[in-house]
């Protein structure tokens, strides 16, 4: 999960990296208060999940509370690169900037490690600077058991040449961003700029912080750095319920267990489509191995309540889950629905294979819904699938 930058600050702050002071807000008005509290002056910040803020105007100097209400008049709304600010971030401003250097930690797959990055030349066009001077851009891997120690610092330190005079700091906050980027589970810290100011001090003015998903269970307080309002509906009532769901474009709704059997469903009905109009999946959704009739019921209930959904195939390899408890799941899930008062009225394409799919099959048979319908194959029942979803 990606954060805004004014909660990468507050999580900075937290381990002791310097930052400015800042506060968010949603409203032009509130710019005003917000700058008197920093002294009439100000840095009104864009807050989007995208980088190039500043190339695109997304952050303006204020010199006085009113011109912060303007600033922040003209942020409020603007689209950058496709994405609409929403907040914006009134920030304490830096006494006048000398340099602006890069520093980040991030975990680098390919060599199965994490690596530290630093650079002198940081400010807004650091990726300008890897591209065309990656010499100027210090790679230093970090063992994962060691972190980064004061001596791991002063080593990324000296790798990317930084000025004496900043050398101690810089170290200082090496460390400190090891700390969050462990802390907090993160898989990106940067900091860009790193700046040096008129009066000695270091100071990050702009953050970025990735953090992993699948540690979500051991930090519960980053539940509450989720951008609710950017989220599809559907996707969050399906967290909710533990489901792994993700919304797509197309009219055939996917029900399947195994990722890879979803992720395979997905390209099959894609290519049935083809023959119906050019239907595609709605939507990614894994019920896992132990597909009980509650975990197929939230799974269909999500789906059916897609309106963009016209069809459902369920398609079923049964494994440790055998096709009749999967067969039973379905039935009782459709009569778990409908006692609900939610009227189910799309059709039901239902391929089952794998251990005891002649049960299932039979189970499904016997209980001669009128919406499912049962195709012994995976093209055949994506092609029945795409065709009543063209309907
Ligand atoms: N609080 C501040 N006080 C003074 N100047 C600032 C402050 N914050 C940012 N700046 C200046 O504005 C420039 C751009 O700001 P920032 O790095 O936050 O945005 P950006 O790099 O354009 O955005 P992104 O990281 O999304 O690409 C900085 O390099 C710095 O020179
Ligand atoms: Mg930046």
């Amino acid at each position: 999960m990606d954060l805004f930058e004014y909660q990468a600050r507050d999580l900075f702050a937290k381990h002791g990296v310097p930052v400015l002071a800042g506060e968010v807000i949603d409203t032009p008005e509130a710019a005003r208060e917000a700058t008197e509290r920093l002294g009439g002056r100000s840095v009104v910040k864009a807050q989007v999940k995208v980088g190039g803020r500043g190339k695109a105007g997304g952050v303006k100097l204020a010199a006085t509370p009113d011109e912060a209400v303007a600033r922040a008049t003209d942020i409020l709304g603007m689209d950058i690169k496709g994405h609409t600010v929403h907040k914006v971030m009134i920030a304490e401003t830096a006494p006048e900037i000398a340099e602006e250097y890069y520093v980040s930690y991030l975990l680098d797959r390919t060599n199965r490690t994490f690596l530290a990055m630093a650079s002198v030349a940081g400010g807004m066009d650091i990726e300008e600077v890897a591209a065309t001077t990656p010499e100027k851009l210090a790679k230093v891997p970090v063992d994962a058991n060691e972190g980064v120690t004061p001596e791991k610092a002063r080593e990324i330190v000296e790798k990317a040449q930084f000025p004496a005079e900043v050398a101690d700091q810089v170290a200082e906050v090496l460390v400190t961003l090891w700390k969050t980027f462990v802390a907090e589970d993160a898989l990106l810290v940067e900091v860009n700029p790193l700046a040096k100011v008129a009066d000695g001090r270091v100071i990050a003015l702009d953050g970025k912080v990735s953090l992993d998903a699948n540690a979500e269970f051991r930090q519960p307080s980053h539940e509450e750095l989720e951008d609710k309002a950017a989220a599809n509906p559907l996707e969050a009532a399906a967290k909710a319920k533990g489901l792994n769901y993700v919304k797509l474009d197309g009219q055939v709704g996917i029900i399947g267990n195994g990722a890879g059997l979803v992720m395979s469903t997905l390209d099959v009905v894609a290519y049935a489509g083809e023959n119906h109009g050019g239907v595609k999946p709605a939507n990614f959704l894994d019920i896992g191995g132990g597909a009980s009739a509650e975990v197929m019921a939230n799974g269909l209930e999500i789906i059916l309540g897609d309106p963009d959904v016209k069809s459902v195939f369920v398609n079923v390899f049964g494994g440790i889950t055998a096709c009749d408890a999967v067969a039973n799941g379905i039935v009782q899930a459709l009569a778990l629905l409908e006692s609900k008062g939610e009227e189910v009225t799309k059709p039901l394409v239902v391929r089952l294979d794998g251990n005891n799919a002649e049960l299932g099959r039979k189970i499904l048979t016997d209980a001669n819904h009128p919406l499912v319908q049962q195709v012994d194959t995976m093209d055949g029942a994506a092609d029945k699938a795409a065709e009543l979803a063209a309907k």
